[in-house]
């Protein structure tokens, strides 16, 4: 079984029009989470330390795109596919949290 570092669950749930929660994607959730499995995918070390998963709704979903970084449970929120690079970088590679991207920090 893998002994994954960072396992990453990428909301990427979609509610009919005018729901008024919204979705994440609504707000570009595909393509953050196109980006991280692309960044991960195509880096060695992080195939074996990094899992990338879409999954169904995880709740903030105003602030969305959402995903959520186990097994520390750090929440990221209003990420774009921009912000990808960093945060593999600061977080995946060196354990750091990029704050100005966390939940609630925007
Ligand atoms: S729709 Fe993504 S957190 Fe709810």
């Amino acid at each position: 079984m893998p002994d994954w570092k960072h396992h990453v669950f990428v909301c990427t749930n979609k509610r009919p029009p005018g729901h008024p929660k919204g979705s994440c994607a609504d707000r570009g959730c595909a393509e953050v989470a196109a980006a991280l499995s692309a960044a991960v995918e195509m880096d060695d070390d992080l195939l074996e330390t990094v899992k990338v998963q879409t999954t169904n709704c995880l709740g903030p979903c105003r602030s969305g795109p959402t995903f959520v970084v186990y097994p520390e449970g750090v929440w990221y929120g209003g990420v774009t596919a921009a912000d990808v690079g960093e945060i593999v970088r600061e977080h995946f590679r060196g354990g750091r949290p990029v704050a100005r991207c966390l939940l609630g920090s925007g």
